[in-house]
């Protein structure tokens, strides 16, 4: 097992390794003495492994409850994020229990939100179950629920107290979620680590989940401890995620969130003129079965990408590639958008021709 420490404002572990599910009570009962635990999970992940997570609780000595909304984006909602804090009050949770995130990034961004505002903030654990969940959104405290108008628009910062990751879960994923995730493991390629990026154009890249989530961490760690609160560094992790955003919206969500991240760095490099980056993009994206364009008018997209979150005012931060391993924050005008979502897709479509 590998232990991960990562020391923000409340310092804390992630744990990476096989049968964490299974003895997931007893490590939540080193962190914390028995008290009740909200168990927050999709329609999905419920069946497949709430009832041990609840039964490995209660033989810790916890008093385990469960909360299950209906799996997918969609629920990301004010509307279910409500009837969870409702279903928090109704189990007269205080601020000695516990809210465990237990799915993929949409629980664990849902759970924890509520658990960063019920009773004014209580503790809460991530047990990813998504790598996308596991190389990303469990670790550095970003919570957040979907308005209407975009994505993650009413969020907290509040950091877990504990993130479990059984590698075994991960490795029992689809082929589909294996690429979702792919998609954020690029983008920390892009970032941080050209060995990482080559791993991700290699036909076996699904035999070292293991390392490959470490390694994400010890990036996304670095980065969060220098940056917890988005002002600066930080906001390199959002890589391809403007332009994917866009396109997550546009396509009303049936592209998921690691494809448009995806293709958003694409984008991103085919906008910076940095075509060879752009190319090896593409490779990596083929590769872990991911696509590479989308076909909308630039001008739609750009409109989409307004509502998004680096927009500050008539500006907005992007995030391009200088080369693999590298990127830089480019404070862009807001009325540039149309043009480098143009030149980005124009750049692909030359090299997928
Ligand atoms: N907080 C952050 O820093 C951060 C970072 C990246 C992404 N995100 C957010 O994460 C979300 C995307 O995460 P996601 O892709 O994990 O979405 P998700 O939680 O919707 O999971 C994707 C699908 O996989 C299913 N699933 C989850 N675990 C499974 C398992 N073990 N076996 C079978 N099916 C399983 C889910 O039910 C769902 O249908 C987006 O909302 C995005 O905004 C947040
Ligand atoms: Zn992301």
């Amino acid at each position: 097992m590998y232990t991960v420490h990562l020391k923000t404002s409340t310092p804390y572990d992630i744990l990476i390794g096989p049968g964490l599910i299974a003895q997931s009570g007893n490590l939540i009962g080193k962190v914390f003495s028995p008290c009740k635990a909200a168990v927050i999970t999709d329609s999905n992940v419920h069946p497949l492994y709430a009832p041990t997570v609840m039964h490995s609780l209660s033989n810790a000595g916890f008093q385990p409850v469960e909360y299950v909304f209906p799996a997918g984006e969609q629920s990301k909602t004010l509307s279910t994020l409500s009837d969870i804090l409702e279903f928090l009050a109704e189990h007269q949770l205080t601020r000695s229990d516990i809210v465990v995130a237990l799915g993929g990034g949409v629980t664990g961004d849902m759970a924890g939100f509520a658990a960063a505002v019920y009773a004014r903030g209580i503790s809460f654990v991530q047990i990813p179950t998504t790598l996308l969940a596991a190389v990303d959104s469990s670790v550095g405290g970003k919570t957040a629920v979907d308005l209407k108008a975009g994505k993650n628009l009413a969020g907290a910062f509040h950091q877990p107290s504990l993130v479990l990751t059984d590698t075994d879960v991960i490795k029992a994923l689809s082929d589909q979620l294996l690429s979702e995730g792919a998609g954020e493991v690029i983008k920390y390629g892009v970032l941080r680590d050209p060995e990482l990026f080559s791993l991700m154009c290699e036909k076996d890249w699904k035999e070292h989940l293991a390392e490959i989530i470490l390694r994400c961490v010890e990036i996304k760690k670095d980065v969060v401890s220098c940056d917890e609160y988005d002002n600066g560094i930080r906001k390199l992790l959002n890589l391809g995620h403007t332009f994917g955003h866009a396109i997550e919206k546009c396509s009303d969500f049936t592209v998921p969130h690691g494809f448009g991240v995806a293709i958003g760095m694409a984008i991103a490099s085919g906008a910076a003129g940095k075509k060879d980056v752009c190319n090896r993009i593409i490779q990596a994206n083929t590769n872990c079965g991911l696509p590479s364009s989308f076909d909308c008018e630039p001008s739609i997209l750009a409109a989409a990408a307004l509502t998004d979150k680096k927009r500050s005012g008539e500006t907005i931060d992007l995030i391009f590639p200088e080369k693999i391993g590298s990127c830089y924050i480019k404070k862009t005008p807001v009325d540039q958008l149309p043009f480098l979502f143009e030149t980005g897709l124009n750049t692909i479509k030359e090299i997928l021709a």
